[in-house]
């Protein structure tokens, strides 16, 4: 693969001497999905698909942009002097946004790059792609400009602040920093309110996790996503009357149901119990494994769907139908949406025999209902963000 990028950045920019090649992983959320902005657990794991930037430095100002995902654009181009958020500069908002972000962060950088994308997580597929994107360029600016007190969990807050800050979407911090500190094999538990985390190893020798996408268009993500973060704000706010708690994920179900009339409006009080609930079974979910108890995991991801649909209302009957389809096959242990919903993928967990009933059935089955056909994919769990 580097190979043929580099090749392909030569027949781009004439030569590719002085090139290096960058990659950032997409993510799957095995479970704790709308609990990261929360302060609550999450746990996800890098793929092995995601982006790839090459790059080299300039000697001016100037800035280059490629992506092979839209070639119809050619090569466009920017100044560091001009470090705007623009609808028209489309994907290139994203190295713009980085290289503001650093700016903001007090790295100055004088030197301008040539660079050319190549992106091969399905698009729309709520995957992480848009995280992979900054983590990779958060990455590349690291090491093409030996910027050395940066770690990998800065490049990873540098991604989530550009998201905030220069492109509006008030996503937590769950998909940068499994693109940024993912691990082969293994999952990441990761507490939101501090960063720390652990890697849980899942073991694949019996079981298979089975990524199932919806080709449901997740329209008007980004306003429905900030909408759901505003509520869960709102019910803090009630709540922080009579306890003194800075975030959803800070109270135990048990805390959390003697507090709960405070919140007036019927919504906020289904919203906040999906982030507390969630919250409590991702910690249930790791506990579980530890123990070796899949079952248990599994019952756990299929009432992580169904708070997600009742309560945070962010499935849709797609990401329903799906569902329902994959825990109908014999041997699917547990199904659930991943990531922010409204359109996306399903993660399913089962025995590994079970995985050609469970694409004909499924796949058949939700065409029938939706209309929709479905694509499966196999997780595979790679490393995280890294120069090849
Ligand atoms: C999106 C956001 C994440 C997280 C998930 C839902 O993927 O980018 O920060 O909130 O939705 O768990």
């Amino acid at each position: 693969m580097k190979q043929e990028l580099l090749k392909k950045f030569e027949e781009v920019y004439g030569s590719s001497e002085g090139a290096r090649v960058y990659f950032a992983p997409g993510r799957v959320n095995l479970i704790g999905d709308h609990t990261d902005y929360n302060g609550g657990h999450v746990f996800p794991c890098a793929l092995t698909i995601g982006t790839y930037v090459v790059a080299r430095k300039r000697e001016d100002k100037k800035l280059q942009f490629y992506s092979m995902n839209y070639p119809e654009n050619g090569i466009t181009e920017g100044t560091l002097g001009d470090l705007k958020y623009r609808r028209s500069n489309g994907w290139t908002n994203y190295p713009i946004g980085i290289l503001w972000t650093y700016a903001r962060k007090g790295y100055k950088i004088h030197n301008g790059f040539d660079m050319m994308l190549y992106g091969n997580i399905p698009s729309g597929a709520g995957l992480g792609t848009s995280a992979s994107i900054g983590v990779a360029l958060g990455l590349m600016i690291r090491e093409m400009f030996g910027i050395d007190d940066i770690t990998n969990t800065d490049i990873a807050l540098f991604g989530q602040y550009a998201e905030n800050e220069f492109h509006g979407i008030n996503c937590g911090i769950m998909d940068q920093f499994a693109s940024a500190m993912g691990k082969k094999d293994y999952a990441i538990f990761l507490d939101t309110s501090d960063l720390r985390y652990e890697y849980a190893p899942i073991d694949m020798s019996e079981y298979a996790l089975v990524i199932t996408n919806s080709h449901k268009a997740r329209g008007a993500f980004d306003a429905k996503y900030n909408e759901r973060r505003m509520e869960c704000e709102r019910a803090l706010a009630e709540l922080q009357s009579v306890i003194a708690i800075h975030s959803l994920g800070e109270l135990t179900p048990e805390c959390y149901e003697q507090v709960k009339e405070m919140i007036v409006e019927p919504v906020l009080v289904r919203r906040a119990a999906h982030a507390v609930y969630e919250n409590q079974r991702t910690i249930d979910a790791i506990k579980a494994l530890k123990e070796n108890d899949i079952m248990k995991f599994g019952q756990l991801m299929i009432e992580s769907h169904k708070s997600l649909k009742e309560n945070y209302e962010v499935t849709g009957k797609e990401l329903d139908v799906l569902v329902e389809e994959a825990l109908k096959v014999p041997g699917v242990i547990g199904s659930r949406m991943t990531g922010g919903g409204f359109g996306g993928c399903t993660v399913s967990l089962m025995k590994k025999d079970a995985v050609e009933m469970f694409t004909i059935e499924v796949g058949k089955n939700y065409t029938e209902k939706t209309g929709y056909y479905a694509d499966f994919y196999n997780v595979e769990m790679g490393d995280g963000a890294r120069v090849l």
